[in-house]
């Protein structure tokens, strides 16, 4: 094991240390089924389903992330426990869908082949490039989850909202083990690294974007349940450079030379806010996964 992955299997030792001591819970025990609020509204479910939804593309996040990293030790056994908690994600939320008699059975076996009609790719290729893509993925993932317990708080349906409480802490979690590998990474080769952050922030998208089945309309009845461009800028993108320790100034130099190789090719599609460039699908996003 070279050094450097000595480095991430000890990052990985500790983030499954914790997750086994602290995090773990109980889809059939630890959930308060009975305090589901049949009344809570249909935006309510739609934001659940469509949540739902992007989680269920799992087995696409599961083998194109452990096969791009299948010979690294701590990131391919990382991905292995990070699909088991994704896989309760989906399973929770869609026995509340059924559980708050919101959905049929019928309505959410139609959903599912919908759903794997279509297919997941990598929107990046290099194990370093997908990291960074996971640790911005969670971190937003987070954010939106986080809104949203507030709301099912709001609408008074205690089961959702101990749902979101649970899945959060996931996600925050996966963020963190991603952050921790970035670091490393940024001690091995600072400028390789950055560039790599810049061509992910360029290009990010929500997983869900284009497969979730009406995904665009979702959005629209979603609106101000969503994360729109400050608060992506607010609540993900800063305080991810700040954890890293990656200056503002440091991040956008690398922006624009990632801007300038790119420069010649294709016309980009997105726009920059300041040299930070956001997919206009990240707007409203719904969450997650890849390394969801
Ligand atoms: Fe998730
Ligand atoms: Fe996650």
């Amino acid at each position: 094991m070279s050094r450097l992955e000595e480095k991430i299997f000890q990052e990985y030792m500790s983030f499954f240390e914790k997750a086994e001591r602290e995090r773990r819970w109980n889809v059939f025990e630890d959930i308060p089924w009975d305090r589901v609020n049949k009344e809570a509204s249909e935006e309510l479910a739609l934001c659940a389903e469509t949540f739902c939804s992007v989680e269920m593309y799992l087995p696409d996040y599961v083998s194109n992330g452990i096969n791009l990293v299948r010979s690294y030790f701590g990131q391919a056994w990382f991905q292995a426990n990070w699909a088991y908690e994704e896989s309760k994600h989906s399973l929770t939320l869609m026995q509340y869908l059924l559980r708050s008699g919101k959905r049929t059975e019928e309505q959410l076996t139609d959903l599912q082949h919908q759903i794997f009609a279509k297919k997941w790719d990598l929107p990046f290729h290099t194990p370093r490039q997908m990291t960074f893509y996971g640790c911005v993925q969670e971190m937003a993932t987070f954010v939106i989850y986080v809104k949203h317990r507030e709301r099912a708080a709001t609408e008074g349906d205690e089961c959702l909202r101990a749902i979101y409480d649970y899945i959060a802490r996931d996600e925050i979690a996966h963020c963190r083990f991603y952050q921790s590998v970035i670091k490393v990474l940024l001690e091995e080769d600072r400028q390789g690294t950055l560039a790599d952050m810049a061509h992910v922030f360029a290009n990010f998208e929500m997983p869900g974007v284009g497969i979730v089945p009406d995904y665009d309309s979702r959005i629209l009845k979603m609106r101000e349940a969503g994360v729109d461009r400050n608060v992506f800028i607010q609540k993900v993108y800063m305080p991810i450079l700040k954890y890293l320790g990656v200056g503002r100034h440091e991040m956008l130099a690398a922006q624009r030379a990632a801007l300038d190789l790119r420069r010649g090719g294709e016309r980009r599609r997105d726009t920059s806010i300041e040299g930070l460039a956001i997919a206009p699908n990240l707007n409203d996003a719904a969450p997650q996964a890849l390394s969801a």
